[in-house]
């Protein structure tokens, strides 16, 4: 006689024959806690540890290889995010995953213009100033140039902090920055704390992208923006042939010769063909609550910057 059909026994015979009759559908409910790092899938606890070791192996070198890799372009998406943030004197600026402080930089930059360009108005406005009264015009002017504004650079490698903070030393930027260990997905700030969250070349190593894009929506102010530098999809069919075949074959190879790290370039390059492609990413945003969601593709979108607001 067989023996007794128990609820353990159903439940046996089912999953047995779920696992022959439909595999990816068993795959997704076993493997709930699974994620992926590059190309491979690894449990979530794991994926966090993994992105930990690859940037602080990498964080030495990462800027030369940003260079190389990106063919310097990498400047000139960070310049257009900041010219595209548009951020006014005053504004207190959260750069998450923020590396060795790129984006924190150029926000500085751009606030010391704008600051420039108020005060030479105001001079122009006044007339018959003497040289004195222009010359204590602008010392006042220098003494508070950030007038408050603040950059904020939190990131979860303390590695690429110590970079940063050496390059900002070196590079004299040393008024309105500080630097925090953090991670994304539980950010180390009260809620409503900041005009503007930025994210550049980050979300995608985030274990759970949801979580973090929560969190930019808690810290940030009502009318406060979210705004995200990230690798995409390439709209041209040429270019993005071309465009695999260099991420493939010479990215890995070039991370080799100047950083002697073939894999964790590897992984760089796989993590960006796993991050969802623009409109996919601009619902996960609209999901967390913001926005006017928009974005714009630069280079044929090899990159994307998506933008939305907490209102
Ligand atoms: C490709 S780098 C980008 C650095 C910088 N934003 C830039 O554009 O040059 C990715 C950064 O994300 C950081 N990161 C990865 N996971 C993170 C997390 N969960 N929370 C905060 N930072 C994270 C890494 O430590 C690394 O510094």
């Amino acid at each position: 006689m067989g023996a007794p059909l128990t609820g353990v026994r159903v439940r046996c015979l089912l999953s047995a024959w779920m696992k022959l009759s439909c595999p990816r559908l068993v795959h997704t409910q076993t493997s709930g806690k699974e994620t992926h790092f590059g190309f491979q899938t690894v449990p979530e606890a794991e994926k966090g540890k993994r992105v930990y070791h690859v940037f602080e192996s990498v964080a030495k070198k990462y800027d030369i290889m940003n260079d190389s890799m990106s063919l310097g372009l990498h400047r000139l998406w960070k310049d257009w995010l900041v010219r595209h943030m548009n951020p006014t004197p005053g504004t207190q600026l959260l750069d998450v995953a923020g590396g060795t402080g790129d984006v924190a930089f150029r926000f500085i930059n751009y606030i010391r213009e704008q600051r420039e360009k108020l005060s030479r108005n105001k001079l122009d406005h006044q007339q018959n100033l003497s040289w004195s009264d222009i010359s204590r015009s602008y010392s006042q002017e220098q003494a508070g140039s950030l007038m408050m504004s603040k950059a904020v650079i939190c990131d979860i490698n303390k590695e690429m902090l110590k970079v940063g903070k050496e390059k900002s030393l070196r590079l004299g930027y040393c008024e309105g920055l500080s630097w925090v260990a953090g991670d994304a997905e539980e950010l180390p700030f009260a809620d409503e704390k900041f005009d503007i969250y930025t994210i550049a070349f980050g979300i995608r190593n985030v274990t759970h992208v949801d979580k973090a894009l929560e969190e930019a929506y808690r810290v940030l102010k009502p009318g406060g923006r979210f705004l995200c530098l990230e690798f995409s999809q390439v709209t041209n069919p040429v270019l993005a042939r071309l465009y695999d075949l260099y991420s493939f074959q010479v990215i890995p190879v070039l991370g080799e010769v100047i950083a002697g790290d073939w894999k964790s370039y590897q992984y760089l390059v796989e993590s960006i063909r796993r991050f969802p492609p623009q409109e996919e990413f601009k619902e996960m945003i609209e999901d967390a609550g913001f926005f006017k969601v928009t974005y714009n593709n630069l280079t044929s979108g090899v990159v994307a910057v998506h933008s939305g607001f907490k209102l």
